[in-house]
């Protein structure tokens, strides 16, 4: 664990802005994933003060230390300082079949067509940006993630079975072995 003194009076609000200023100028070597800065790609998942969050919507000033805590998302092999390798993360994604199945041909017109109520169903599920937070502070997915698919995947896989266009519910459900 390395500890970086740096001067927040020169320094954006949030903690990647923090962390982008000691690699430009402390430390190089500093590894992290970010992309967006605007919470929507959800790469810079880490573990800010003992809370899995993204560095780049957390401000420096909602955390009350003067000295921030920060670590790579728990329980996840580390590739390098606060990148954690989520192959299995990924592939449990895309175990879940991320996709619409569907049997029957769309409609002439080319769209299979849904209610504003079906729609607004799968709306929220749809958000999800796949940053990990949730599946590495669960600690059933700590101990047994060999196993148990987490909350992220769970999430896309009912974001499909409730989709009014999907007809794998079934194959779904087998898949989850959940009757
Ligand atoms: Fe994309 Fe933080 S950099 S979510």
């Amino acid at each position: 664990v390395d500890t970086y003194e740096i001067d927040m009076a020169s320094c954006g609000p949030m903690v990647l802005d923090a962390l982008i200023k000691i690699k430009n100028e402390i430390d190089p070597t500093l590894s992290f994933r970010r992309s967006c800065r605007e919470g929507i790609c959800g790469s810079c998942a880490m573990n800010i003060d003992g809370v899995n969050t993204l560095a780049c919507t957390r401000a420096c000033t909602d955390i009350s230390r003067s000295v921030v805590s920060i670590h790579p998302l728990p329980h996840m092999p580390v590739v390098k300082d606060l990148i954690p390798d989520l192959t299995q993360f990924y592939a449990q994604y895309a175990a879940v079949k991320p996709w619409l199945i569907s049997r029957t041909p769309p409609p002439p017109d080319g769209e299979r067509r849904q209610s504003k109520e079906d729609q607004e169903k799968i709306d929220r599920p749809s958000a999800c940006i796949l940053c990990a937070c949730c599946s590495t502070s669960c600690p059933s997915y700590w101990w047994n993630s060999d196993r148990y698919l987490g909350p992220a995947a769970l999430l896309a896989a009912y974001r499909w079975i409730i989709d009014s266009r999907d007809e794998a519910t079934g194959e779904r459900l087998d898949g989850l072995e959940d009757p």
